[in-house]
């Protein structure tokens, strides 16, 4: 076995993690960092300390976690959520509070953002109880404390800020309101005594870490989230991990963008009434067009000339545009945004990049592949576009194109770290 053999099956079987899904060379960064951390000599060494310290296992699984996650990530989701919640309260008829589960729950924001839909939809707070689990002691304290900076509010509508937060020096703070509703927990999604709790959950939320976990696990851990749900509750997954559901026993829901599912069985569920479960939700209202701006007559300023920096702020504003619309799950209207600006500006990294993300998510390989590898003609150390298309390549069997863009990536990430 390599030395970082070892390392990698503590990984897999303590929290699942597929090291191939973020590549060896992110692993092997966060080795060294730990080694150096605990001034370790070398990888022996670090081996016998991670193996005498339940601490030492944390600190790295802490190194290895990927905690991306913002408040109302794929909007459509949450838009589902309310009507369904709200039919499904009337089918409990106060025979119990509602329960709804979000593992891995990260720092917070995909709970939070759970019972503000529910206490938007007009449910009382004393209907409905959220529980937040995840692996990462450090992501759920600061899901505790509630306080929430830039990162965690993306795409256009941010009115929810204003309703539900305190604007304090350094960000935003969760009103009590909203904490009180949701529960918060360490755990680890392939711990056993979650089979305690099956049938529990009328809604549970397992997005974006199945992504992470091979096969087998990703079949694991999937029949432990469906026994979890009660017979005719909803799983809302991640936009990539749908592939393996249909195999499962689970269809999906019918909501565009929402990616929930269903057990498959003959009858619909019964809280799922046919206008709201099968017809498409609208997508939320996007932000208007912008229009084009006049161009002033006489150019006073030097530098840059008035008609190239118009034209700097407008590529920005249109960039920032396609990401919002992107990251708020407007995929149509964000790929027509990216055609627009290939045509009005000189061709962009970053606009390949949600190209390349957009026709991912849409599963369409072969352009996400073209989309990515032209971001990266350009901009060869775009670190998002090395990593997804690393994740393609893994994908299609090219474990060793996969590797090599990981290593580029992580090599990268080491610069990064030195500056
Ligand atoms: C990318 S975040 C996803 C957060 C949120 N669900 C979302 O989609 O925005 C992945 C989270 O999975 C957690 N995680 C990784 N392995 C886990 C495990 N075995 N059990 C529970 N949580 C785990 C990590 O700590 C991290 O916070």
């Amino acid at each position: 076995m390599s030395s970082q053999q070892r390392f990698f099956r503590f990984l897999q079987e303590r929290i699942g993690l597929d090291v191939a899904s973020i590549g060896a060379p992110m692993v092997e960064r966060a080795l060294r960092q730990r080694c150096t951390a605990v001034d370790a000599f070398d990888l022996d060494d670090y081996w016998l300390r991670l193996q005498q310290s339940a601490e030492e296992q944390q600190a790295l699984i802490e190194a290895v976690i990927v905690p991306e996650t913002w408040f109302f990530r794929y909007p459509e989701s949450f838009t589902a959520l309310a009507g369904l919640a709200s039919k499904r309260l009337a089918e409990l008829a106060g025979s119990r509070p509602l329960r709804i589960l979000s593992l891995p729950c990260s720092t917070g924001e995909e709970p939070y953002s759970i019972a503000m839909t529910l206490l938007d939809a007009g449910i009382a707070g004393q209907s409905f109880r959220v529980e937040g689990i995840d692996i990462s002691p450090i992501s759920i304290h600061r899901a505790e404390q509630g306080r929430y900076g830039r990162n965690s509010f993306r795409g256009a509508h941010l009115a929810f800020r204003q309703q539900h937060f305190d604007l304090v020096d350094d960000g935003h703070v969760v009103h009590e309101r909203v904490r009180q509703q949701v529960k918060l927990q360490v755990g680890n999604v392939l711990d056993p005594a979650l089979k305690e709790r099956a049938g529990s959950y009328d809604f549970v939320f397992c997005r974006n870490l199945l992504i992470y976990f091979d096969v087998p696990t990703q079949q694991r851990v999937f029949e432990v989230l469906k026994s979890l749900i009660h017979e005719q509750g909803v799983l809302f997954i991640g936009p990539a991990e749908g592939s393996l559901l249909a195999r499962m026993g689970m269809r999906p829901l019918g909501v565009p963008q929402s990616f929930a599912y269903v057990r498959q069985t003959d009858a619909e569920p019964v809280f799922v009434s046919k206008p709201l479960g099968m017809a498409p939700i609208p997508p939320a209202p996007s932000p208007a067009p912008r229009p084009m701006p006049v161009p002033l007559r006489k150019p006073r300023v030097a530098s840059p000339p008035r008609a190239v920096a118009d034209a700097q702020d407008t590529s920005a504003e249109l960039l920032a545009q396609i990401a919002q619309l992107a990251n708020a799950g407007n995929s149509a209207e964000a790929k027509a945004a990216c055609a627009r600006y290939l045509q009005q500006y000189p061709p962009h990294a970053q606009v390949f990049y949600w190209q390349g993300l957009l026709s991912d998510i849409a599963g369409q390989s072969s352009e996400a592949l073209s989309h990515y590898r032209k971001a990266l003609y350009l901009e060869p150390q775009h670190a998002e576009a090395l990593a997804h298309l690393a994740a393609l390549l893994e994908a299609q069997g090219d474990s060793a194109g996969a590797r090599r863009l990981q290593e580029r990536a992580a090599r990268q990430a080491d610069r990064g770290a030195e500056q």
